[in-house]
């Protein structure tokens, strides 16, 4: 039996909640009101937790009050450590999604939007246990600066140096990547700026702002970023694609986009094998109500073709 036929598949109400023409969209399809409701609503009553809870009880239905509760409580680490270094904490998931890209000693690997380091931890981390001699060539991207500086110290205290691997870090628009550098990396982790609906639910002056808008206009950089990485990738290469978001519009509606506008450059692959992961239609999700406490975490796994 596969890994595919033994795992859980999301359900989410009976909508579709994975458009492909993500661009247009400003609010998803499931959650546009009615004629009547539009004309009676004022625009303030589409904002704030009211129309958060709304729209997401509408996405995961009856599951969603129990999702919810699991959102508020403080999510679960594992310890990243390695003798002699400072120890990095992280969500389980995200150190099982990132362990499990294959690196190899030599391979040239770009972590996009890498800041504050936790899964260039996990992914040296790994390496490291395999080939205690070996090297790769490390890319890791961060646009905003102080979170550049806290990836550097990140890096410097949680990696032993004594690996031999090459780190660079770069502070470029991870949308643009693809302008200057093409056919590149044999390996690509993208860990997109997303919802983190964790993190909103936990910070009311931000979910009191909060409208179905945010997670459009986050999933149309989400997919620049993609379309950037796929161009960076060498044929032949893998991109992890991970989020941390609820919103299928962020998870597998980018990953529809692509496969609409960019789907003969590349194949889906199998996702990695998570802890209490459930299948999504491009890839899988870790939900903490179902994961004891991990993620919320999706991962997809794209390989780009072999033009012969
Ligand atoms: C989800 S976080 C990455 C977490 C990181 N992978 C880790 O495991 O610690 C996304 C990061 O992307 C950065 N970012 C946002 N927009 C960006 C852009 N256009 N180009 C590059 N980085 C960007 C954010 O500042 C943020 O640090």
């Amino acid at each position: 039996m596969s890994h595919q036929d033994q795992k859980p598949q999301i359900e989410y109400s009976q909508h579709d909640t994975t458009p492909s023409n993500i661009e247009s969209q400003q609010t998803p399809a499931s959650i546009k009101p009615t004629s009547t409701e539009h004309k009676t609503q004022e625009p303030a009553q589409r904002k704030g937790p009211e129309s958060f809870d709304r729209h997401y009880s509408q996405i995961f239905a009856g599951r969603w009050p129990k999702l919810l509760e699991s959102l508020q409580h403080e999510g679960i680490h594992q310890e990243l450590g390695h003798p002699l270094c400072k120890s990095y904490y992280l969500d389980p998931s995200s150190a099982e999604a990132a362990g499990a890209l294959d690196i190899r000693p030599g391979m040239r690997v770009l972590d996009m939007c890498a800041a504050p380091g936790g899964k260039s931890v996990a992914i040296l981390h790994k390496f490291l246990s395999i080939y205690p001699e070996g090297a790769f060539n490390l890319t890791l991207n961060e646009r905003s600066a102080a979170r550049r500086s806290r990836l550097q110290r990140v890096i410097t205290s949680s990696i032993p140096d004594w690996s031999r691997s090459t780190i660079r870090i770069t502070s470029h628009d991870a949308r643009k990547w693809g302008l200057h550098e093409q056919n590149t990396y044999d390996v690509i982790l993208l860990d997109t700026p997303c919802s983190s609906e964790r993190h909103l639910v936990q910070e009311p002056k931000t979910l009191s702002e909060w409208s179905p808008k945010r997670s459009a206009r986050i999933a149309l950089d989400a997919y620049a970023m993609l379309a950037a990485a796929l161009t960076a990738l060498r044929p032949g290469g893998i991109l992890l694609y991970l989020t941390c978001a609820l919103s299928p519009l962020e998870n597998d509606g980018v990953i529809a986009k692509a496969l609409q506008r960019r789907g003969s450059e590349f194949e889906i692959l199998a996702p990695p094998e998570l802890h209490g992961s459930e299948l999504s239609k491009h890839g899988c999700l870790v939900l903490p109500d179902r994961a004891g406490g991990r993620g919320p975490l999706f991962a997809a796994l794209l390989n780009k073709c072999v033009v012969r």
